[in-house]
């Protein structure tokens, strides 16, 4: 019983803790453009083709050629035929009307599509021919094959011609099986055997083939029975089954003789498991490398409340399921329904192939012996990433081989929201390179494909289909931004100087993905920069003319999400008197005769400084004087509130314009045909200028919170009193626990009377619980485990200017030559 109330109260606990969880930032985010437009939408540097039709909705499969060049989309009511192997567009070839929720489509051999759909909760199946979709006139009974109710999640593949699913075989949704259909001849079709609750209220996330090992694992979440003492926990399982199966003589007749599970676990020590798998990938062996070393990359969520919104990245890796599966399994009381660990005589091998003609003794025996003692634990026995603010649903995973030749990690993960994060799994933790809106509302409907040989990703959603591209890596348009990107898939090419795809060239690329450090991977690029700009000789810059006692608004760009900008004027201090650090990284200020001058702001990233932008405030009533470089200073207003708001602009003459950093090229139309902005107009410009990629304010994304005070994004980090809070949580969990026990054994001694069972009581005394159980729950050594990177690093020398600009290190535009 004390056991139970620790339990909640390691809950509790352990959820109050997990702020300390390394917040993850997408390095730049490309929002959704303008979706009602084209085919084409999203931010000009990461546009999507979106394939989407007011018949053609409920994006429920995707099946990709193995060339990559036709997507099949199964559909509500429809499946179709999509080209996709133009660039720019997708075409649609076929498609082919049925009253159906596909739930299947494989392919079942070279001429033919095998789908099942749920057809108004009576399942049917039927053959489609994948050159001109049309379909077969008999339909396939489809029970055991597709799941009656369309949101039911289910799990089929198609190898060698027979079909092998997980589902419910009934319309109520409380017959899960796991089943082989369209087998000829002697092999006969199969199933578990369902008398004796193989599979416990299971959801079916995926199935993944192992031609090496002629298996077949299924992955799924059930009610994890094992573990009695509380109810309902849910664990997540990797099952298997051999192909070669073909069922027992007498004993397991049609069933499965080499079914055998075990549990996945996704947990770190010490912390609450990610007990619920949301979708997993495999990541076959790299080339000549056995297929022991396939890895599997899962997600993962937790069931209680208090991890709600958050959700893991876990990898297994197939010797580690192996070697489980090869271990001793649990025996279940058939009485009792309960679950042990008893070291019994090994009558038979559960889970081993061939053994459909073993004796009846050795069937019983694998009957009853399934579930695997051992858990399957992660690789490094630590979860791959975490996420506190994401609730990913979908995965895809990619090996990605950089200009080093290493190989990196690459995972696509898809938010609820509708993001996609592409994240390269670094030695240092997970680095979310980019995220990309797929969509703005939430989609009930949702699945995600990869196409490596295409270089794409397809995500299918209630709406339709959207196409993203892997990487698009001209986005970044100076070396430093290219380097910082971190992205496998791009360098920068000296030659053609321009981030390139590193797979396309075999020059030597500046690209640094594991540190990530521009200053050295672009030495060549700023060296010969740096030569540029001789001691005190400042770029004109900006011209901000003012009135005196007005105030005055400098913008500046990020140049990143993890950028921290920082502002500086040559030879003076910005005092925080004078100066205000709004929390969009904009400075403000009164023009007076002591605040006019040059001021510049730089942007730091990973050790490496840029400027982002160069001003030169003036008073405007002086004789109008403006130089051939200050063309932009007309977009600068005393505006009706006397704010002027100064916005940052191309230098063109300068040499300069390709230095301010993430600046785009603007149109010389559009410098000309504006010459009177309003306030707001000249701030929304601003925002747009930066590619979207700044939009990281208030208003987009609900992230005020990280912005208090003008302080950037890093310094913002989760501030941890780890300490404090662990001593505190440890002597409360004492007095707690005390106090329950003393409360319990009050009771207990009263009531001698069986009560019914209370809700938070457990049903089950802890002392059966398995080492397994044990371990699920060791919560409470609450150990200080926070690896949140708090950067504080320049956060006061940030207000500090340290004298001439050429004086500071590195504070020289970066340019791409
Ligand atoms: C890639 O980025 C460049 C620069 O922002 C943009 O012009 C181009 O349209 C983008 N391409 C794609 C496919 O997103
Ligand atoms: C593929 O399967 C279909 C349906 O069973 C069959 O009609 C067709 O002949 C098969 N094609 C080949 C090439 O075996
Ligand atoms: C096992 O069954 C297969 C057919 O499934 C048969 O060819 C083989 O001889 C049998 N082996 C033994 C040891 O009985
Ligand atoms: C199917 O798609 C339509 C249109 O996007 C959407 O309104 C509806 O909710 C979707 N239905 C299901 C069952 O997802
Ligand atoms: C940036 O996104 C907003 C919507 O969030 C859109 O209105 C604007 O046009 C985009 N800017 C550019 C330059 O595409």
């Amino acid at each position: 019983m004390e056991n139970h109330s620790l339990l909640s109260l390691t809950v509790a606990l352990l959820g109050f803790l997990s702020p300390c969880i390394t917040r993850l930032t997408p390095r730049v985010s490309f929002p959704m453009g303008n979706v009602n437009c084209c085919d084409t939408t999203g931010s000009p540097g990461r546009q999507l083709s979106r394939f989407s039709s007011h018949d053609v909705s409920n994006t429920t499969t995707l099946l990709l050629s193995e060339d990559g060049n036709m997507l099949y989309v199964g559909a509500r009511d429809a499946v179709l035929a999509l080209d996709v192997s133009h660039k720019d567009a997708v075409i649609l070839r076929h498609k082919t009307d049925c009253p159906n929720f596909i739930r299947v489509l494989q392919f079942l051999n070279s001429t033919h599509i095998y789908a099942c759909g749920t057809f108004a909760f009576s399942p049917r199946c039927t053959y489609i021919n994948s050159k001109t979709l049309t379909m077969s006139l008999k339909p396939d009974e489809g029970r055991g094959r597709c799941p009656y109710d369309p949101y039911q999640r289910n799990s089929a593949i198609i190898v060698d011609g027979e079909l092998y699913t997980g589902t419910v075989a009934d319309y109520r949704g409380n017959r899960p099986v796991i089943s082989r259909h369209l087998s000829e001849g002697r092999r006969v079709d199969l199933k578990l055997d369902d008398t004796l609750g193989w599979l416990e209220d299971p959801t079916f996330i995926s199935s993944s083939f192992i031609p090496d090992e002629g298996k077949i694992y299924f992955f799924f979440s059930e009610v994890g029975r094992e573990y009695d003492f509380i109810d309902k926990f849910i664990v997540s399982r990797v099952s298997q089954i051999c192909m070669s199966d073909v069922g027992g003589q007498r004993t397991l007749q049609r069933r499965w003789t080499t079914f055998a599970k075990a549990q996945l676990l996704c947990q770190a020590d010490n912390e609450l498991p990610y007990n619920v798998i949301q979708d997993i990938d495999s990541l076959p062996p790299t080339g000549g490398a056995p297929a022991d070393d396939t890895l599997f990359y899962g997600i993962f969520t937790s069931q209680w409340s208090v991890n709600s919104g958050k959700s893991a990245v876990c990898s297994f890796r197939l010797t580690d399921i192996k070697s489980v599966f090869s271990g001793n399994y649990k025996v279940l009381n058939r009485d009792t329904l309960q679950w042990s660990t008893r070291v019994q005589e090994k009558v038979a091998n559960p889970g081993e192939c061939g053994l459909h003609n073993a004796s009846d003794n050795a069937l019983r025996f694998v009957k009853e012996n399934f579930l695997a003692d051992e858990s399957v634990r992660p690789i490094g026995r630590s979860l791959t990433m975490v996420s506190a603010e994401h609730s990913y649903s979908h995965l895809t995973v990619q090996r990605v081989q950089a200009a080093n030749n290493r190989d990196y990690t690459v995972l696509f993960l898809l938010t609820e929201s509708g993001y996609l994060h592409k994240t390269v799994l670094l030695q240092s933790g997970a680095h979310i390179i980019e995220e990309i809106q797929i969509f703005d509302q939430p989609q009930p409907i949702k699945s995600l494909k990869l196409s490596i040989p295409k270089g794409m990703i397809y995500v299918g959603t209630s709406e339709g289909v959207v196409r993203v591209p892997a990487a698009n890596c001209s986005f970044y348009w100076t070396c430093p931004q290219c380097v910082l990107a971190r992205d496998p898939f791009c360098g920068w090419d000296p030659v053609s100087r321009a981030c390139v795809e590193a797979s396309n060239t075999h020059t030597n690329l500046g690209q640094d993905i594991d540190r990530g450090n521009a200053e050295e991977a672009c030495s060549s690029v700023s060296l010969t920069h740096r030569a540029t700009f001789g001691p005190n000789k400042l770029p004109a810059g900006e011209l901000v003319s003012v009135s005196l006692n007005e105030v005055v608004r400098l913008q500046c760009p990020a140049a990143s999400r993890l950028s921290q900008q920082l502002w500086e004027r040559p030879n003076t201090r910005l005092s925080s008197d004078l100066y205000l650090h709004l929390e969009d990284g904009s400075l403000s200020f009164v023009a007076t005769p002591t605040t006019l001058g040059h001021y510049l702001c730089l942007s730091t990233e990973n050790g490496y400084q840029q400027t982002m932008v160069i001003y030169h405030v003036k008073q405007k009533s002086s004789p109008i004087a403006q130089t051939p470089t200050s063309r932009t200073g007309h977009q600068t207003h005393p505006l009706p509130t006397t704010q002027a708001v100064a916005r940052p602009g191309p230098w063109p003459g300068t040499g300069l314009h390709t230095s301010v950093g993430t600046w785009p090229k603007r149109t010389e139309a559009k410098e000309e045909t504006e010459p009177t902005l309003s306030s707001r107009d000249t701030q929304a410009t601003t925002r747009q200028l930066g590619r979207n990629l700044t939009l990281w304010t208030a208003e987009s994304r609900q992230k005020e919170e990280e912005f208090r005070d003008g302080e950037p994004l890093l310094l913002a980090r989760s501030p941890c009193y780890l300490k404090e809070l662990v001593v505190v949580s440890v002597l409360l969990v004492l007095c707690l626990s005390l106090l329950i026990t003393i409360l319990l054994y009050v009771i207990r001694k009263r009531c001698h009377s069986r009560t019914a069972p209370q809700a938070g009581t457990p049903t089950r005394n802890s002392d059966r619980q398995t080492p397994v159980e044990q371990e699920a729950f060791r919560g409470n050594q609450f150990l200080s485990k926070c690896n949140g990177q708090v950067l504080h690093s320049g956060q006061a020398s940030g207000l500090v200017c340290n004298g001439a600009l050429t004086g500071s290190n590195g504070h020289l535009p970066n340019t791409p030559i």
